[in-house]
């Protein structure tokens, strides 16, 4: 069965509801509340005859020979009508309802599972704040003025998204709807002419699930988003239909697009005044350049916002039971790149000085950033290799630090990967292999 959804306007319609019991009560108060002029008829009273006249009929009598009668009434008439549990006595259904007036989510399952509807309906609630209401409102009235100005719809898309993209849902969230209202208008006055914005934007490591609320909302109003190379499709996916993808990526052996040639592509697109995702794997900030990008734009005099993301050096020991920090096992940790003039000797020194180093882009060259720290701190260091962590094909590997690098080959351990050194290691889940997709090589000193 496939259903055609629509609203309808009911304000002073004649409908009839019958019944007395709660679900007649409840259908009723929702029925007035929409304007309609409701007749409330017991199951008693009701008699062939009593729909005439009326637009809709909500049959909640739970009575089987007041529902054959009321059915065939109203298909008689043509008046549209539900039969309250009565799948096939019903001409229209009532979705489950996320009201933020004037905005109204309906959500149907087309009868196969009142669940799933309130169990969407609930995240759905959690999801559309309630400044949703008066944003609406807002931005229905710039909508009449930018119509009367006569502006054209793509100039229109642009104004809303900007207004979308700004501070203001969250000045109605603090509840400051006048400001909100000045914000909004003031939008609506530049038009589209107005400055954009680049957002540097933490993808997490992987998973689109660990990508932050803030990060999705900025994704789905992007006209733009230049990405890395190793953002992964699912994540690219929460893209808004209509934003255009760059792929900005540095990747071995390709040409790399130079920093200050992405640097000044932000910049051209937000002076155009486009609203610009700049995303980049894990954290922005985290050897991901995003502060020679963020000192760019300022210097551009273009506004930027950055929004965090779980970085991998974080993630990608927890995606395999590795706690960085561990009360009386580590307190300290180090996060660090193996590649880069004077990473050995870095290296070195933050080895003895943490608990626990991560080292970032450590996978090319595993065996002789192993070899240096083992000569540091002792070839028994407990060490593990996570790659592609959190996502389906993460694999990770653990064991001494003499002998990480040949288990990491043996296990055909891909990229991106993650090392990790420390007793930590040790001490973890993936040290008694409870972990899907790991593998443990015992001997810890
Ligand atoms: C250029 S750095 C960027 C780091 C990023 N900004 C962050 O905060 O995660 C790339 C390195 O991050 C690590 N990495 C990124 N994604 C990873 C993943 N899913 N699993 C393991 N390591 C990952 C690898 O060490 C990779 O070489």
């Amino acid at each position: 069965m496939r259903y055609y959804p629509v609203f309808l306007d009911l304000a002073g319609q004649r409908c009839v509801v019958l019944g007395e019991g709660k679900f007649a009560i409840e259908k009723a108060a929702s029925l007035r509340e929409a304007g309609a002029d409701v007749e409330v008829i017991t199951s008693s009273e009701y008699r062939t005859g009593d729909l005439a006249g009326a637009r809709l009929v909500v049959d909640a009598s739970e009575d089987l020979e007041v529902n054959r009668r009321s059915w065939a009434e109203a298909e008689a008439a043509g008046i549209l009508i539900n039969v309250v549990d009565r799948p096939a006595q019903c001409r229209f259904i009532a979705p489950a309802i996320v009201r933020r007036d004037p905005l109204l989510v309906a959500i149907s399952t087309s009868g196969e599972s009142p669940f799933l509807a309130s169990a969407l309906r609930a995240r759905i609630e959690r999801w559309l704040g309630r400044e949703w209401g008066p944003l609406t409102v807002l931005i229905g009235n710039v909508r009449r003025q930018l119509r009367e100005r006569g502006m054209s719809i793509p100039e229109q898309t642009r104004v809303y998204r900007r207004i979308l993209n700004s501070e203001t849902k969250d000045l109605l969230r603090r509840g400051r709807t006048d400001d909100a209202a000045h914000l909004a208008v003031a939008i609506g006055q530049a038009g589209a002419s107005g400055p954009g914005r680049v957002a540097l934007v933490g993808a997490g490591p992987g998973d689109p699930d660990l990508l932050t609320f803030k990060a999705r909302e900025l994704l789905a109003d992007a006209d733009y988003v230049l990405h890395d190379a190793l953002i992964t499709p699912e994540t690219l996916a929460l893209c808004g239909p209509d934003a255009r993808l760059e792929d900005v990526g540095k990747r071995a052996g390709l040409p790399n697009p130079r920093q200050e040639a992405i640097t000044s592509r932000l910049v051209e697109l937000a002076q155009a005044g486009h609203a610009v995702v700049r995303l980049k794997g894990g954290d922005p900030f985290v050897f991901g350049r995003g502060g020679e990008e963020l000192a760019g734009l300022v210097e551009a005099g273009v506004e930027v916002v950055v929004v965090p993301g779980v970085t991998a050096a974080l993630a990608a020991p927890a995606a395999a039971g590795i706690p960085v920090t561990m009360r009386g096992v580590a307190s300290s940790v180090a996060i660090t790149t193996a590649q880069g003039g004077g990473s050995l000797d870095r290296l070195r020194g933050l080895a003895l000085a943490a608990d626990t180093l991560v080292v970032l882009m450590s996978r090319a060259n595993l065996a002789e950033v192993a070899a240096v720290l083992a000569r540091t701190v002792g070839g028994s260091r407990p060490a593990a290799v996570i790659a592609n962590a959190s996502l389906p094909n993460q694999q990770s590997v653990s064991g001494p630090l003499d002998r990480i690098a040949r288990i990491a080959d043996q296990a055909a351990i891909g990229t991106p990967a993650t090392l990790v050194v420390g007793n930590v290691v040790a001490a973890s889940a993936l040290a008694t292999a409870v972990l899907p997709n790991s593998s443990v090589d015992g001997g810890f000193g």
